[in-house]
């Protein structure tokens, strides 16, 4: 029987079998990980090899620098996911791994390695959308949470708002129209000096500073929900060189706060928008700008107001890890969809909608 005839049988098998165990692998960006995960909830190790510290240097990513220090890690990272889950190569039911969104060169890396390990164990390897596995770092950190649900995603490369209606079935009510949220965080941490990636650095000076600022400014797609915060970015970087121009000091602590109550105050106020007119009583977010301190704050409150439960990813989970992918490709499985063979090629883009 042919690698993929087998595959196919197995991973049809699987939607009944008692305990599945998953290894997953991420390699989208700028993290190399690989994660043991137990029906999707348990996660029984969680490998993530940094590479901030290298691109820092360049004050952001360098795909090419990326791709090839994937390469240097990636198979100590499995060897280390297994070692940490306590468990042998022959326990493994499926391989998963992101296929996009992402750096095409960096994917690439990840999903070779996983595509040589289904073929070496003769198990099934599923594709999982980066984005999808950010919604599912959720079920990792909260074992009670179960679709439908409104996700607020706000990570490096999206910013969106989700209706969850099951776990594979999913549509996107709005979206950014030309940042994401976390690369306005990381310019405008840069053009303020700070270092990559900015989003922490903001959120830490932030809390040092005053909401004094007025920029020259004022937020587009008032009601909708899309967002676009291109022209704030603009508008924050103007005011700065302005300043400086002027031979003045910046308050870098009043410029971070300034920004991000306004970024924070478009995100928490478009997702209780879509809350009250979906009548939804869970909100979940997902991506690394849910580590934001003063977003988790507001969105906590304004639903408490509402009557929403707010579901926060615990922090090692908002940003990239492969738990939240192995997670989110158990309940491919269980839907049936993600089965790849061993032509699998990376996306740069992938949409978010399914089912
Ligand atoms: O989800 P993620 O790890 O990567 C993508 O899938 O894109 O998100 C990374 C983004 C970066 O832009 C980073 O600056 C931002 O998340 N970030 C934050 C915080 N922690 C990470 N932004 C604001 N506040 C934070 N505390
Ligand atoms: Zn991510």
């Amino acid at each position: 029987m042919s690698y993929i005839d087998d595959a196919k049988r197995k991973f049809d098998a699987l939607k009944d079998k008692k305990d599945v165990i998953i290894l997953s692998i991420e390699s989208s960006c700028d993290e190399t990980a690989c994660a043991v995960v137990k029906n999707g909830r348990e996660v029984l190790s969680n490998v993530v090899a940094s590479q901030i510290e290298i691109h820092k240097l360049y004050g952001g990513v360098v795909p090419e620098v990326a791709s090839r220090n994937h390469i240097l890690a990636i198979s100590e990272c499995y060897e280390k996911a297994l070692k940490e889950a306590n468990i042998t190569q022959d326990s493994l039911d499926a391989i998963a791994v992101t296929y996009g969104a992402g750096l095409m060169g960096a994917l690439l890396v990840g999903i070779n390695f996983a595509k040589s390990v289904a073929y070496a164990l003769n198990v099934p390897l599923i594709a999982v959308s980066h984005v999808h596995g950010h919604i599912s770092a959720n079920y990792i950190s909260h074992q009670d949470l179960t679709p439908p649900f409104v996700c607020l995603m706000v990570s490096g490369g999206h910013t969106a708002l989700l209706n969850v209606e099951d776990y594979c079935k999913i549509k996107m009510i709005g979206s950014t129209v030309d940042d994401s949220v976390g690369e306005c965080f990381d310019k405008v941490a840069r053009v303020l000096g700070l270092s990559y990636p900015g989003g922490p650095n903001i959120d830490r000076l932030a809390k040092l500073g005053k909401n004094n600022i007025k920029f020259n400014y004022h937020l587009p797609l008032k009601d909708t929900f899309n967002f676009s915060f291109s022209g704030l970015k603009t508008a924050v970087i103007n005011y700065v060189h302005n300043i400086q121009q002027k031979g003045e000091e910046v308050c870098t602590e009043d410029v971070a706060c300034s920004f991000q109550e306004l970024v924070t105050d478009e995100l928490t106020e478009k997702a209780v928008k879509l809350l009250e007119e979906n009548n939804a009583k869970k909100l979940v977010v997902a991506g690394g700008v849910g580590a934001n301190s003063r977003l988790r704050e507001k969105l906590e409150l304004a639903c408490k107001k509402i009557g929403v439960d707010v579901y926060l990813p615990v922090l090692k989970y908002c940003t990239d890890n492969a738990a939240m992918i192995g997670s989110m490709a158990y309940y491919y499985m269980k839907n049936g969809i993600g089965l790849a063979d061993l032509t699998l090629t990376a996306k740069p883009n992938v949409d978010i909608t399914i089912g």
